[in-house]
């Protein structure tokens, strides 16, 4: 049976961005309080029109000119958001169309923020079973869209990007195993109400907005990012010192601090840049894996642990050579 490998990371955030103190502005908040609870400096905030596969076109293309891919060698895209422009068609349609690729298979992943490594899983498995030999995986959120601005307990957390990578056959292991899971019972804690026309009855009066219990979310997040960090090393019979980097979900700094400390992994062996970007869902992942691989810090061959936590809830992590 053939691999899958990582061979371009990309990354993208648009332009606009709005700190901590524009939301003083906006909301009963402060610079101080956001830091101390979520670690966030600031987040970018797609433009008028921009949509979130504009987002996740630009970080695809990063990620096939570091691989080295045009358009002919892609054989299937799959986008993971929560925030696609239209209910149809899927926005990996959008941007195969955006990218001039015809006939692959391409559709949506929805599994919130860990909707990343779902759809490396899912990549990894169409390679491996030799459906695939070029996949684009892409994680892209506007969730500056279905977030409300005037609720400061979420409006000061979620934020717009879009990451991608190239994964592509291989003879050598780059993805040694992903782990997925998921337990709908935790609904109410984090979701979006009212997201259907036929809740309102009328289409065009649609609010949806992020509902969360935060503190009841942060706790969940740091007992369930623990142990899928203990079951992955597990699988692999890898011990805590083989891992090179965790490059985590960004939602918030205490909850990655809480998960690096956990695998006895030192604060400088960890990607962190929910700082600068905020939680962009799923596009935190492969954003900070495409940060860390452009500044050098992550270099060929490195052991990588991969892991988000998400609405569902959902879970799910990836070890890989990277
Ligand atoms: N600015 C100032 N005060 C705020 C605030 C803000 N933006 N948001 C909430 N507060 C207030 C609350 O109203 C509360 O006030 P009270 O004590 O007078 O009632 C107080 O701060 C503490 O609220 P609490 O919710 O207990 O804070 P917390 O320490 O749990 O931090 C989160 C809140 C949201 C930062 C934190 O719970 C969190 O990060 N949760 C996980 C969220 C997450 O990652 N979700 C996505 C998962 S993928």
């Amino acid at each position: 049976m053939k691999f899958s490998r990582i061979t371009g990371t990309g990354g993208y955030l648009p332009e606009r961005i709005l700190t901590n103190h524009d939301l003083e502005e906006m909301v009963d908040t402060t610079d101080e309080w956001i830091q101390e609870r979520t670690g966030i400096k600031q987040r970018h905030i797609a433009a008028e029109g921009e949509t979130t596969a504009d987002l996740g076109t630009k970080a695809a293309r990063l990620a096939m000119q570091m691989a080295g891919k045009t358009a002919e060698d892609i054989d299937l895209i799959i986008v993971a958001t929560t925030t696609p422009a239209k209910v149809f068609p899927s926005t990996a349609c959008l941007v195969q169309q955006q990218l001039d690729i015809h006939g692959c298979p391409a559709f949506d992943v929805q599994a919130v923020c860990t909707g990343f490594v779902y759809a490396l899983a899912t990549a990894n498995s169409f390679i491996r079973s030799g459906m695939a030999k070029t996949a684009l995986v892409i994680g892209a959120e506007t969730l500056s869209r279905i977030v409300d601005w005037t609720d400061r307990t979420t409006c000061v957390l979620f934020a717009d990007g879009a990451g991608a990578v190239v994964l592509e056959e291989s003879d050598e292991p780059g993805i040694l195993s992903t782990h997925l899971h998921a337990d709908g019972r935790y609904e109410e804690l984090l979701h979006v109400p009212n997201s259907q026309p036929s809740d309102t009855g009328d289409a065009q009066k649609i609010e949806a907005h992020i509902c969360m219990k935060g503190n009841e979310v942060f706790k969940m997040a740091v007992n369930t990012l623990g142990r899928i960090a203990d079951e992955t090393l597990a699988a692999n019979n890898f011990k805590k010192e083989d891992i090179d980097w965790l490059v985590p979900h960004q939602a918030n700094t205490r909850i990655i601090t809480a998960t690096a400390r956990k695998l006895k992994l030192p604060m400088d062996k960890v990607v962190v840049t929910v700082d600068t970007h905020g939680n962009t869902s799923a596009a935190s992942v492969p954003l900070a894996l495409d940060t860390a691989v452009r500044d050098g810090r992550i270099k060929k061959g490195d052991s990588i642990i991969l892991e988000a936590f998400g609405g569902g809830f959902t879970w799910g992590s990836a070890l890989l050579k990277f």
